[in-house]
């Protein structure tokens, strides 16, 4: 009787090759997302025979319902993608754009400063949604299955509700008095209840409509159809830019990732209009040719180079990165001559100072919100996406009669040299607000090759926080040798060159690391937790091991 009791237990307690549970190791496809139902969402559609990719638009229309913080149709996002039948990786950038009447000067006042939540609430933030755009290319090019069958699981979810869980009440708690600034939001959100608690059952009737609407007649619907009427006519009301002109002239844009090496690993991720994969790409490239015998994850100096060496980083960013259709980036920042003079900068026995740390010249010349979720399958299609409404709800502003909250997109813009952004971010020319450009991101899903074969799938949420904690779970993988689930457990610091600071999570870094660190001539603040990558891991054996970030509410699962 023992034995057998034993016996039944034992898939939950051995401990493969890759220090992970057995029974979460997936043969046909494995997910990693931010939402249990949405990783539900994405099993079943592996059940009913469906590819990566149809996982992937499945569960982006979920994430919309039961994720509404930074699940979206009202957003916009990027994925990069590995297709198995041509084994060609590239990268889909179906960002919000600015729209057509905006301007430069458009969130400052007379006198040249920045006008108070002008850039982040409400209509006048939003910049015209990509999402829809994004999930019917992915589908149109790559899916295997029916496009209705696909948001068949959405409009299901927003028709009969779902069950709130712990996180959800609590975010939709928190953020009640932001929403109920906007009558159209404060309906949507707080009519079954005004205080909802874990375990309450949430519809949203008005979502699901416009879902059926998108799965019957296409993304046509809410670009030019009675969503995008409803989408004019609701910023108009609240005195924002979009025309019909702006919804209708939308288009995704197919880009090359940004690719590299760092040790025997083949990094895929996401080109401007996102800085993150080639900042991502200068921190490891910075840290790549330190010997890392000497350090060990978590310790003072291996915090230390990893901070300067984003610091540097993130100076690059501030004046060369922004929307490539508008602006050159006028070399190559991952040069490896420009690389190795960017590292003489970094002094492994003292901090530089941000004031002194410029941007760098060849010689010749986000509380943050957002969400990623990563797939893989067993043909090897992979998908990374991370889509945003930017803050959590995005502007806070819900489309009338429509069921969705439209983005806070355009703060990602430089709004003024110097002035920074919900994440801290400084920017300039590179970045200055234009019509139809879209604005800088950090966003960088992206994915993994070791041997040219599919070996780990990742991306997180969280602005800037995003590119470091992607960077050090690379760099936990590969350089200190953990699993998959230590190196996301490690506790996580971010630095983005200003403010001239390190972010550490609190809790997770004893007292003696912090004053060795402020002996170094760190500056300290403490953050909650910082990022939440959701990634899917390839073994050796072509076995798919999934994991979601213990930091949210996020769930992992598969086939
Ligand atoms: N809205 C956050 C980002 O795109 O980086």
């Amino acid at each position: 009787m023992a034995a057998a009791f034993l016996l039944a237990l034992l898939p939950f307690f051995v401990i493969g090759c890759d220090n992970v549970a057995v029974d979460s190791y997936y043969r046909k496809g494995a997910l990693a997302t931010a939402s249990p139902i949405a990783t539900q969402v994405g099993e079943q559609v592996f059940a009913r025979g469906g590819n990566a990719f149809d996982v992937a638009v499945a569960v982006g229309f979920a994430l919309a319902v039961v994720h509404p913080e930074a699940g979206n149709i009202g957003g916009g996002g990027f994925a990069v993608i590995r297709d198995a039948s041509t084994k060609e990786i590239k990268a889909l950038d179906f960002r919000e754009k600015a729209p057509l009447a905006s301007s430069e000067k458009m969130y400052l006042d007379s006198l040249g400063d920045p006008i108070e939540n002008m850039s982040t609430v409400g209509a006048f933030a939003c910049g015209v949604p990509g999402t829809v755009a994004g999930l019917y290319e992915l589908w149109q090019k790559h899916g295997s299955m029916k496009w209705p069958e696909l948001i068949s699981y959405a409009i299901l979810l927003a028709d009969s509700g779902f069950i709130l869980n712990a996180y959800q009440a609590e975010s939709l708690a928190k953020y009640k008095d932001r929403l109920s600034v906007f009558d159209e939001s404060s309906r949507l959100f707080f009519t079954g209840s005004k205080n909802w608690q874990e375990g309450d059952n949430f519809v949203n009737r008005q979502l699901g409509q416009t879902l059926a609407k998108i799965a019957n007649e296409g993304p046509e619907s809410f670009y030019s159809g009675d969503i995008a009427d409803s989408i004019v006519a609701t910023v108009k009301r609240y005195g924002g830019l979009f025309s019909h002109e702006d919804l209708a002239s939308y288009q995704i844009k197919w880009r090359q990732p940004v690719n590299f090496r760092f040790d025997s690993l083949q990094i895929y991720s996401m080109p401007p209009p996102s800085s993150g994969g080639l900042i991502m790409g200068q921190i490891l490239k910075l840290v790549e040719a330190y010997d890392f015998s000497k350090f060990e994850a978590g310790s003072i100096e291996y915090i230390h180079l990893f901070c300067e060496s984003a610091r540097l980083a993130f100076a690059d960013r501030s004046e060369y990165l922004g929307d490539p259709d508008f602006y050159n980036i006028p070399f190559d920042l991952l040069d490896s001559a420009y690389i190795s003079r960017r590292r003489q900068l970094i002094n492994l026995n003292q901090v530089n100072s941000s004031s002194e740390i410029l941007p760098g010249i060849m010689p010749s010349r986000e509380s943050g919100q957002t969400t990623h979720y990563s797939v893989v399958d067993a043909q090897g299609n992979m998908v990374a996406v991370t889509y945003t409404l930017n803050s959590a709800y995005g502007s806070k502003l819900a489309v009338s009669g429509c069921g969705f909250l439209l983005n806070n997109e355009m703060d990602d813009f430089a709004i003024a040299p110097g002035v920074a952004n919900l994440y801290g971010l400084v920017g300039g020319e590179a970045n200055k607000i234009e019509p139809a450009k879209r604005m800088l991101s950090s966003m960088s899903p992206t994915i993994v090759l070791k041997n040219d074969k599919p070996f780990l799938i990742l991306g997180s949420r969280g602005g800037s926080e995003i590119i470091t904690a992607v960077a050090q779970l690379l760099i936990n993988f590969s350089r200190f040798n953990l699993s998959l689930e230590k190196s996301l457990s490690q506790p996580r610091f971010h630095h983005q060159w200003l403010p001239d600071n390190i972010v550490l999570e609190e809790k997770s870094f004893d007292i003696n690391l912090k004053q060795g660190l402020i002996k170094l001539g760190h500056i300290i603040k403490e953050a909650d937790v910082l990022s939440e990558i959701h990634a899917v891991y390839i073994n050796g054996a072509g076995l798919m091991i999934a994991s979601a970030d213990r930091r949210g509410p996020g769930h992992a699962g598969g086939q």
